[in-house]
């Protein structure tokens, strides 16, 4: 059973939810989802409000569904579903259908999609996204991430609502 909870309220060390566990980075609607794996993010505070970040590269399938939407979930998942979370990062949504070969199952809170067999779900609401950009870049030596020009878009949202496995 998921219990929401405050946000103040979470425990997670969100450096090891996100870096070293990765989350997968979903969004869409009961007719169309699609999902990516994600280890760069974070979360905290912006505009008064509880925020997470994320950074999604052009050339990835699920950044049509969270440009087409409002909201986008960020869900985490115990040991077991490691190998689900891997392929959701190996394998595009262009090419894979990711639900039928993980067994991920699709749930749908109000706003956005995730995955039964979550252990803790983020709920996001888009404030604001932008394309990284070269001329912004002090640290020269993270030009190596983007030798094919692509340059990930920031999106920070509010983070509207958190969901824990009791
Ligand atoms: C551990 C791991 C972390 C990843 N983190 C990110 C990330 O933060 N941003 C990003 O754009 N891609 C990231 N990726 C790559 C996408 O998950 C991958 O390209 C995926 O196949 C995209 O699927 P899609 O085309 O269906 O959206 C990561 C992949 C792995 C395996």
């Amino acid at each position: 059973m998921m219990k929401e909870i405050n946000h103040s309220e979470l425990n997670e060390n969100m450096f090891n939810a996100i870096g070293r566990n990765w989350m997968l980075l979903t969004a869409g609607d009961k007719d169309k989802l699609n999902t990516m794996t994600i280890s760069w993010g974070c979360t905290g505070i912006l505009w008064n409000k509880p925020v997470a970040l994320v950074f999604v590269r052009p050339q990835r399938y699920t950044k049509e569904f969270i440009d087409n939407g409002d909201y986008f979930t960020m869900s985490g998942y115990s040991d077991e579903m490691r190998s689900a979370v891997k392929f959701c990062g190996r394998n595009s949504g262009k090419d894979v259908d990711k639900i039928k070969e993980t067994g991920l199952i699709p749930v749908f809170d109000e706003k956005a999609p995730y995955f039964k067999q979550a252990k803790i779900v983020l709920v996001c609401r888009k404030l604001y996204a932008q394309q990284l950009s070269e001329d912004c870049i002090i640290d020269k030596s993270l030009l190596d991430y983007y030798k094919d020009n692509d340059y990930h878009t920031m999106y920070v949202a509010e983070i509207v609502k958190v969901l824990i496995d009791e």
